[in-house]
């Protein structure tokens, strides 16, 4: 122990980060023995790049950006049901899992509680996992199967949710049957002078790594295992926050295989080319989404000679992988973008401080980054109206935010 606190010291004096030890004496062994592990696992080589990139753009000015083909679902005409059928088959057959993925923080709609948990206000007053649960439910019965749920949570979060679940019977499912949570993985904030921040508990103030953290978590915790030991050939994965979530769609799975591709996506068209969303794309001829922060307003205009706009397919975490298109993704680090946030922390002199602004570098990676992993893949284009309700930002802005979820919600279901 001594020569691993010894060992330890000379690590964080390498790397400027010696105050991580600061209130080392002044905690109980339990933390003593958890601050010294959480410093250990740290790569602080990492950290340091990070930091030092943190203030740096992200340069793609290299790149080609080029259109990415997709399907539109409703003009599929006879594939529609060829493709149906295709999926259906596979459903059936047990193939399909479902992935949530719920470990954010959720700061934009500041609810107290997991996202998750949270209640749109719908007559039912359930919570968007009890909707998304819903809507596995209504599929799954077409074809006389269970479909596996697998739930993302972060630490921050993880006890929280499933005492919720807990608490609502696991709405039907069976906990490590055919219901698995777990938790993704964090990397250290850091301040504005590079310094990991000691968070209240004494202990290193982690936070969630961003979405794209989904491939490695999944891998890491087993859940890549636990799929192929019960026959899950293809994984749904979609974010906790769009109550009109279709995971179980045959159409999409059966172009995923019909295409021999390990990608498919969905994507909803663009509401006018202004949209601050993200857009699929191709990257250097490799399926990519392009942010709307690097798209020129031009390329945003641009249209085919069916008048459609060349980059309008919104990117809406809504996307199905083969296992193995997930284990190689895991398999691989993906780039971390930056986020300043407000993140409370204890100074060197021990006191808590509470920042009014934000304070702190926080690095994430995304999802889509790991799209370039393969060479093709499909992108289907479905309704708007029946497929997209995100709930990201509290009712006070207006836009995707419990009001309009519900409204979309109601009028889907025919509620009102
Ligand atoms: P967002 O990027 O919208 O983030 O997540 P958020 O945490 O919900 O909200 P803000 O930005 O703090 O306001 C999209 C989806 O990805 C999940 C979220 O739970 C949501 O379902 N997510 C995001 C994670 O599971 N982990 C993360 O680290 C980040």
């Amino acid at each position: 122990m001594s020569t691993d606190l010894e060992e330890i010291k000379a690590t964080l004096k390498k790397y400027g980060q010696e105050h991580l030890l600061n209130h080392y004496e002044t905690l109980d062994d339990a933390h003593k023995q958890k601050l010294l592990e959480e410093i250990k696992s740290i790569d602080f080589e990492l950290i340091d790049s990070l930091y030092r990139n943190a203030e740096k753009t992200q340069n793609n000015e290299g790149d080609v950006i080029t259109p990415i083909d997709y399907l539109d679902k409703y003009k599929l005409n006879d594939q529609y049901k060829y493709y149906q059928d295709i999926g259906k088959k596979a459903i059936k057959e047990g193939k399909l899992a479902v992935v949530t993925m719920a470990g954010g923080q959720g700061t934009r709609l500041g609810h107290n509680g997991p996202k998750g948990t949270y209640d749109i206000g719908l007559d039912s007053h359930k919570s968007l996992f009890e909707l998304l649960c819903d809507g596995i439910k209504e599929e799954a019965k077409k074809y006389d199967v269970t479909i596996p749920w697998f739930i993302m949570t972060s630490r921050e979060n993880n006890k929280e949710t499933v005492e919720f679940f807990e608490k609502h019977k696991y709405f039907g499912y069976q906990k490590d049957k055919n219901l698995f949570f777990f938790i993704q993985g964090e990397l250290p904030m850091v301040d504005t002078e590079g310094k990991i921040l000691v968070g209240e508990d004494g202990l290193i103030k982690l936070a969630a790594d961003g979405h794209g953290g989904i491939y490695e978590s999944l891998v890491k915790t087993g859940m890549t295992k636990k799929m192929k030991e019960i026959g899950v050939d293809w994984v749904f994965i979609g974010g906790v926050d769009n109550c009109l979530v279709k995971m179980v769609d045959p159409v999409l799975m059966g172009i995923a295989i019909d295409k021999k591709v390990t990608v498919a996506c969905k994507s909803v068209v663009k509401a006018n080319p202004q949209e601050k969303v993200g857009v699929f794309c191709k990257r250097n001829g490799k399926p990519n989404v392009i942010e709307y922060t690097e798209i020129t307003e031009e390329m945003a205009e641009q249209r085919d000679e069916n008048g459609e706009l060349l980059y309008g397919e919104s990117h809406i975490l809504c996307n199905l992988f083969s296992v193995e298109a997930i284990e190689r993704m895991g398999a691989e680090p993906l780039p971390y973008h930056v986020a300043f946030k407000k993140a409370s922390y204890i100074d060197k002199d021990g006191k808590i401080v509470k920042p009014d602004s934000p304070n702190a570098y926080k690095f994430e990676a995304f999802l889509f980054d790991a799209f370039g992993e393969v060479d093709e893949m499909a992108v289907l284009r479905v309704k708007r109206e029946e497929e997209f309700a995100p709930v990201k930002n509290a009712d006070s802005a207006g836009v995707d935010c419990p009001k309009t979820a519900k409204e979309l919600y109601e009028k889907f279901y025919k509620l009102k």
